[in-house]
C-alpha cells in the first residue's frame, strides 16, 4: 500500500496576510513543480490570511493545498469567535487541524469536541488532521501509548471505516513541540505504528492501510528524511520551520528522498 504523504504547515498564530503572500509566494517558487507527483503540501495560516493565500493559489493554479488549523463544529449560531466548517469549505479549504495540543491545553477542547469537529469537517467535504500526543510526564510514566491511542479512538468514534481512511492522524508529542526536542525516528515510528495498529482493530486492514499518519514535533530540514523514512509516518505537521519558505521547501525535498 503506497500512501502519498502530506506535510501541513501549521503557522499558529504568525504572519499576517501580506506575509503570507509572500510567503506562499516564495515557498511554491522554491520547489520544484513535479515533487506535487510525490508529496502534497498544505498550508494552514490564520483565518485572517486563508481568502488571500486561497485567492493566490487558484489564481496562480499553485499546487499547495489550502488549509486551517482549527473550527467550530456547528453550521452557525451564537459562537462568539468562532469560524464554521461551511465557511472553510466555501474558501477550498482542504485540510483542517482538528485537536491540536495548543488548543486542547490552551483553550479547553475536548476529545468530545474533537469528535464533533471531526465530523462537521467531512461532512463539508474536507479532510480533518486529528492531533494526538503525550505530556513529558505522561512519556515518563509510561503512559505514551494509552493517552495517544484514547484520544484517537475518542476523535474517531462514529465514524465509517470509509471515513476513517481518508483522514490524517498527526502525533505530535507535547514535549516536542517549539523546543527543538525531536522524537527519535525509532519512538516516532512506534507510536505511529500503534496508531496504526490499533485503527486495524477498530476497522480493517484497508482502513488502517490507507490512514496518513504524520509525526510533528521540532521537524526541521535537517530531521525529516530520517522521521519520513519510517514506515508508519506518512508526512509531517510542521510549525517553526513552516514559517521560514527557503527552511520549510528544504524539508519539504528532504522528505521525499
Ligand atoms: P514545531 O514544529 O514548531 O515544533 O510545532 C509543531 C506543531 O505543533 C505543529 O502543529
Amino acid at each position: 500500500m503506497t500512501r502519498k504523504p502530506l506535510i501541513s504547515g501549521n503557522w499558529k498564530m504568525n504572519l499576517n496576510h501580506f506575509e503570507a503572500i509572500q510567503t506562499v509566494q516564495k515557498l511554491h517558487y522554491l520547489l520544484p513543480k513535479d515533487i506535487f507527483e510525490q508529496i502534497d503540501v498544505s498550508i494552514h495560516p490564520p483565518f485572517t490570511d486563508i481568502r488571500s493565500v486561497q485567492t493566490l493559489i487558484d489564481s496562480e493554479d499553485l499546487d499547495l493545498r489550502v488549509g486551517a488549523q482549527h473550527c467550530h463544529w456547528e453550521d452557525s449560531g451564537a459562537f462568539t469567535g468562532e469560524v464554521a466548517p461551511v465557511f472553510l469549505e466555501k474558501l477550498n479549504v482542504e485540510y483542517v487541524v482538528v485537536g491540536h495540543s495548543e488548543r486542547r491545553e490552551i483553550f479547553g477542547e475536548t476529545d468530545e469536541m474533537v469528535n464533533k469537529k471531526v465530523a462537521a469537517i467531512q461532512q463539508h467535504g474536507m479532510t480533518p488532521i486529528v492531533c494526538c500526543g503525550e505530556t513529558l510526564a505522561e512519556r515518563e510514566a509510561g503512559e505514551t501509548e494509552t493517552k495517544v491511542l484514547g484520544q484517537i479512538e475518542a476523535a474517531l468514534a462514529g465514524r465509517s471505516n470509509e471515513q476513517i481512511a481518508v483522514l490524517v492522524v498527526a502525533y505530535e508529542p507535547i514535549w516536542a513541540i517549539g523546543t527543538g526536542q525531536t522524537a527519535t525516528a525509532d519512538d516516532a515510528q512506534s507510536v505511529c505504528h500503534a496508531i496504526r495498529e490499533r485503527v486495524r482493530d477498530l476497522t480493517d486492514d484497508a482502513t488502517a492501510d490507507a490512514l496518513r499518519v504524520q509525526y510533528g514535533g521540532s521537524v526541521k530540514a535537517g530531521n525529516a528524511a530520517e522521521l519520513m523514512g519510517q514506515p508508519d509516518i506518512d508526512g509531517a505537521l510542521v510549525g517553526g520551520a513552516s514559517l521560514d519558505p527557503d527552511e520549510f521547501a528544504r524539508l519539504i525535498q528532504f522528505s521525499v528522498g
